[in-house]
């Protein structure tokens, strides 16, 4: 799926993660357990490839979740 075709879900997705309370700082120790998990589950199959696609996809949806949740954050 490409960006454009999910996009409309970011802010949803943002205000959702504003009503839980989340803060920019909780990205990263999210990504360690995503990371953590994914490499216990996938073994083997947690490939440098894999790892740097998840990696690239979590970056992407963090950077917009922490935009638009800043934004939602400011208009509050
Ligand atoms: C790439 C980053 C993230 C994405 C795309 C994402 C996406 C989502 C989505 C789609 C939901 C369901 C929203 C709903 O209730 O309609 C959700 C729930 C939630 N997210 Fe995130 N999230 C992200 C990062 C985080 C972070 C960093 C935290 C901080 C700890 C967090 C905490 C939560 C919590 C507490 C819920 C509610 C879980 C429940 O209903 O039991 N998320 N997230």
């Amino acid at each position: 799926m490409t960006w454009t075709a999910w996009s409309p879900l970011r802010k949803p997705w943002a205000a959702a993660m504003v009503r839980y309370g989340v803060q920019e700082q909780h990205y990263g120790p999210v990504a360690s357990a995503l990371f953590m998990t994914l490499k216990q589950e996938l073994g083997d199959d947690f490939t440098p490839e894999v790892k740097c696609a998840w990696t690239e996809t979590y970056l992407l949806l963090a950077g917009v979740m922490k935009d638009a949740g800043a934004k939602a954050n400011k208009a509050a």
